[in-house]
């Protein structure tokens, strides 16, 4: 007989940690009950002193005893609801979620109201755990960084850095917080969210709200010292004010800030609710912005130096996106990477829900096509630029799709087009956290079919022609 491989033990592990949780449930179910039993049959027996029994308004055994019967009856629907409902939130159960907590959410808490919700929920730790452990197969080493898997938060929705710690433990294997900018900011005014129920879709025009780089970096630095750094990889989104008029300067303090906090930064050009932001993407504008942060992050102290990426918008002709491939990847200050895409201005023809008038940038379901094919666009025209004419030297940066991700299938296909990691919003806001481990399932199975051995493999593979 052999050894168990450590896969096994791990297996058991988990088992053994499910039927805890599941014995802890039915004794919690067992003991409430019989206490309300018993509750119940003292009470209907008229012995309980003073107070309580004057509130007990009964004159025969009988009745009380029927009364007492139907409280007790009540009582213990409301128990095994709770009980119930305990464990299939911590166990990040995914068909409860779909079709129970998050159609309630939806019903009682506007758009923003249930983002506001949901952070401060991630911040005091209350999320299912996934508990799993990550597939070897999904790890990931990308920027020279050890991705645990490749499933990542995008910006906007933990804006101000407050529940870092609370989504990692959900399971995904980045966080970004942000976009966050130099100085506190409102935002535009309320509502300036909007669910597009019918299309699995958002629109959002919140203008980039933010605590400012002084609360967040402080938030952060908070979360180190009390707990050490989170145990996952985290990325900081950047943006700049609105009133601001000199953009590269708000990125520029956006890199000094929060050199030695995070992992990589973002500079995000992509945005559509601030004037003028996108125009930052092109050739160049973006040359001379990404020139300014490049030189900050090099006047840093090197292990503080974090990688840089760009992220950009759906909405680009196919000269901006040679323009961006061409500023990216410059052997002399170029990036480190890009994110692919931002929301989109676009409206599809297929929206179904009235709230499609609304102005912002789309994103969910409606914008899974357009991201894909952006990053497949991206990924080719950053895989074959000539450095220079006479020295052909070939420079490939990391790509992070995102956009309407909501399936194993969905993280698949844009990691075959080019993205080495993939990231996802609007899904969570749709499925709630079981998602995460939805799409880690998945994706694992779909490699495996193809026989791939690892995620890296997989890679830009769809750019490869059959001999
Ligand atoms: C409500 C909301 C707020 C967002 N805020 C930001 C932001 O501050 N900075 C940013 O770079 N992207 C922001 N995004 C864009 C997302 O990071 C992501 O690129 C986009 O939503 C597409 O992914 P999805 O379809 O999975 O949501 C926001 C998206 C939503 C829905």
């Amino acid at each position: 007989m052999t050894r168990p491989s450590n896969g096994n033990y791990i297996v058991l592990q988990n088992g053994g940690r499910y039927h805890a949780r599941k014995s802890l449930s039915v004794y919690l179910f067992l003991s409430l009950d019989s206490g309300i039993f018993f509750f119940s049959f003292y009470s209907a027996s008229g012995y309980f002193p003073g107070p309580l029994n004057n509130l007990i308004k009964m004159t025969t055994f009988k009745q009380r005893l029927v009364r007492s019967l139907v409280n007790h009856g009540l009582a213990v629907v409301g128990c095994t609801t709770v009980i119930v409902t305990y464990h299939f939130s911590t166990s990040g159960d995914e068909r409860f979620y779909r079709s129970i907590v998050m159609p309630i959410v939806m019903k009682v808490l506007d758009a923003e109201r249930a983002h506001a919700f949901a952070v401060w929920l991630a911040s005091k730790g209350l999320v299912p755990v996934d508990r799993t452990g990550d597939p070897e197969i999904l790890r990931t080493t990308v920027f020279g960084l050890p991705f645990p898997n490749p499933i990542g938060l995008a910006a906007g929705f933990d804006k101000h850095g407050e529940a870092v710690d609370g989504l990692l433990k959900i399971g995904f294997g980045f966080v970004e917080i942000g976009s966050v900018t130099p100085l506190p900011q409102a935002g535009n005014d309320k509502p300036r969210v909007f669910r597009l129920m019918e299309d699995k879709a958002v629109i959002n025009r919140y203008g980039f709200n933010s605590d400012g780089h002084e609360t967040v970096r402080s938030r952060l630095e908070e979360q180190v010292k009390s707990r050490g750094h989170p145990p996952g990889i985290l990325g900081i989104n950047l943006g700049k004010n609105k009133t601001s008029n000199n953009a590269a300067d708000d990125y520029v303090k956006g890199v000094q800030c929060f050199s030695g906090l995070g992992d990589y930064v973002v500079i995000n050009v992509s945005s559509p609710n601030t004037p003028g932001l996108r125009s930052l993407q092109g050739r160049q504008e973006l040359e001379k912005l990404i020139d300014k942060v490049i030189e900050a992050r090099s006047s840093l102290p090197v292990d503080v130096q974090h990688p840089v990426l760009v992220k950009i918008a759906p909405d680009l002709t196919e000269v901006d996106k040679e323009d961006i491939a061409a500023v990216v990847t410059r052997k002399q200050g170029g990036v480190d990477g890009i994110i692919v895409t931002n929301t989109t201005v676009a409206r599809p023809e297929t929206l179904q829900s009235s709230n499609k008038k609304e102005t912002g940038g789309l994103s969910g379901k409606p914008l899974t096509e357009m991201s894909t094919q952006t990053v497949s666009d991206m990924y080719r025209l950053t895989e074959e630029i000539p450095l220079s004419v006479k020295v052909l030297e070939f420079c490939k940066i990391p790509i992070i799709g995102v956009g309407g991700i909501s399936t194993g299938q969905d993280a698949y296909d844009k990691i075959r087009a080019g993205a080495s990691l993939i990231q996802l919003y609007t899904a969570l806001a749709y499925e709630g956290p079981p998602i995460v481990k939805k799409i880690k399932r998945e994706l694992s199975e779909l490699l495996k079919k193809d026989g791939f051995k690892s995620v890296e493999e997989a890679v830009g593979i769809d750019h490869i022609k059959p001999i």
